[in-house]
């Protein structure tokens, strides 16, 4: 039999890319464009749908045009996304009505401190896993609905649907307004706000809380099977996965045990910890999350730390400081002074979340004198990521009694050795990456794969994983000690700053 291929879209904040894998899960071709950050005021972000779904056809087509592969050559699509953005979209033209709001937008941030009334934050965390906070779609789908005209009576009478970026890719993939399927996974729901962690529907009263009317949303299936079949392109290609970003990681990782974990360094960074089939609550600011379902099979949870900005603020560092050209550039910098020179950046840049979710935050750089010189500011940026880390790894630690002994990473930052020697000190545990370090494509691939049997199940999978390299840790502890406690001093400066988002 002629080998088959299986293809995975991953439609990420930045970019989208597409890339093909062979039955061995190595890759055979990838190619990745970027789409425009939409930045209308400060603290709102956002996308254009419809260019990320033309980004996200181009990608699709250099990347089969790349290997020389025919759609029929492949056996399955999987699909894996930026989690949250909201999309809502005229099911009879396929038109967004409005900008994408993408995660890191802090609009909603009354509307959650008004949603939590004499709650709080922790309002719908029993349900849902998550605090109340800007970073989720359904107050994002709910400030659309009453700020753009005449939306909620539409919304009402059917006219309109809601998605994240997995419902918008699928519907468009199997046909748009000719048929389109409109489906959400598990993973993706499940920060909404809207979903109920263990029904894995949506929770009646959130939305009548929320004000959002049924007739939108999205049917929740699993992250697994086939949900209808692309035309155009991949005509006649199964679309048979979706995952939300860092669960397709956390899948592409094989963290299929409980008690793995992995953190993905992107334009911020998601530590998520597979806690098995029970969703285990947090007390100390992480989220309980799913991980993924495969199937009919019983669906698994997570413990995540959410950080919002960690490769972000080396984009910020680049673009907006203009001290270098390309991300690479910020290791030599970094690497020509022995530290930080006493200097901290918190990137607290829409506000922080795990494990504080402070919305009234704004970011910080401390430490300042005369002596600090670009390079100790671009080792305290290259730092701020490895401290957000051991926040959240402490948090984990509280929250479940597990105690990380490896930590798995992937992403782009993951090709700096300074800050990958940074975060193994600052952990005092070794940090690992994968031979495939596109672990989110990767996980994707591997979901649909096995919902169409090119793989028969994650034993197989899990002997794909191979190391490529590893950090140990060096630091001196007091040295760790000493740079942890001011860096929390840092971070206590970012805090009620902005005075409007205060709780
Ligand atoms: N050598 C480097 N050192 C530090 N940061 C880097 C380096 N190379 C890339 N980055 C950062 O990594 C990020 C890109 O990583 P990656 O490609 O994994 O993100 P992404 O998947 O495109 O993000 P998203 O999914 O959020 O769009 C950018 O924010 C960039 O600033
Ligand atoms: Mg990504």
């Amino acid at each position: 039999m002629t080998e088959k291929f299986v293809a995975a879209i991953d439609q990420g904040t930045t970019s989208s890319r597409c890339i093909i894998f062979g039955h061995d899960g190595a890759i055979v071709a990838v190619d990745q464009r970027e789409h425009r950050q939409i930045f209308p005021k400060p603290g709102w972000v956002e996308h254009d749908a419809a260019e990320i779904w033309s980004k996200v056809q181009a990608v699709v087509a250099g990347a089969l045009d790349g290997a020389g592969l025919r759609a029929d050559q492949l056996s399955a699509l999987g699909i894996t996304n930026q989690r949250e953005t909201t999309v809502l979209w005229d099911r009879a033209t396929g038109k967004p009505v409005h900008n994408a709001i993408v995660w890191q937008d802090t609009r909603t941030s009354a509307l959650c401190h008004e949603l939590g009334g004499e709650d709080g934050q922790d309002r719908f965390r029993d349900t849902t896993g998550l605090p109340l906070a800007s970073y989720f779609s359904g107050p994002k789908a709910a400030w659309l609905l009453d700020e753009v005209p005449g939306l909620r009576l539409r919304a009402e009478r059917g006219e309109i649907a809601f998605g994240t970026i997995d419902s918008w890719l699928i519907w468009n993939l199997t046909g748009g307004t000719d048929g389109g399927v409109h489906v959400t996974d598990v993973t993706n729901a499940s920060r909404t706000m809207l979903m109920n962690l263990e029904t894995l529907q949506w929770d009646p009263s959130i939305l009548a809380a929320m004000r959002v009317p049924e007739a939108v949303l999205p049917e929740i299936r699993s992250s697994a099977e086939v949900y209808g079949t692309a035309v155009g392109r991949l005509a006649g290609v199964p679309v048979a996965s979706a995952l939300g970003d860092q669960q397709a990681a956390v899948f592409g990782q094989a963290c299929y045990d409980t008690g793995t974990a992995k953190n993905t360094y992107g334009t911020g960074s998601f530590l998520l910890l597979n806690t098995g089939e029970r969703p285990v609550p947090s007390k100390n600011g992480l989220i309980t999350t799913l991980g993924y379902k495969i199937g009919s099979a019983a669906p698994v949870y997570c413990l995540e730390g959410s950080i919002a900005i960690t490769g972000a603020l080396v984009q910020w560092f680049r673009d907006q400081l203009g001290l270098i050209r390309s991300a690479d550039e910020i290791e030599p910098l970094a690497a020509s002074v022995d530290d930080n020179g006493g200097a901290y950046v918190v990137p607290a840049f829409s506000g922080l979340f795990a494990p504080y979710w402070r919305s009234d935050a704004r970011g910080v750089i401390t430490g300042l004198t005369g002596y600090v010189t670009k390079a100790h500011l671009a080792r305290a940026v290259l730092e701020a990521t490895s401290w957000q880390t051991r926040e959240v790894v402490d948090a984990m630690y509280q929250d479940s009694g597990v105690r990380i002994t490896t930590l798995k990473v992937d992403g782009g930052m993951t090709a700096n050795n300074l800050l990958m020697q940074h975060q193994a000190d600052v952990l005092g545990v070794p940090v690992i990456r994968p031979k495939v370090s596109e672990t989110t494509c990767l996980g994707a691939a591997y979901a649909a794969g096995l919902a169409t049997g090119v793989w028969s199940d994650l034993d197989e999978l899990k002997a794909h994983w191979q190391r490529d390299a590893d950090w140990s840790p060096q630091m001196a502890a007091e040295v760790r000690e000493r740079e942890y406690g001011n860096w929390r001093k840092a971070v206590e400066r970012s805090f009620g700053w902005h005075e409007e988002a205060a709780r």
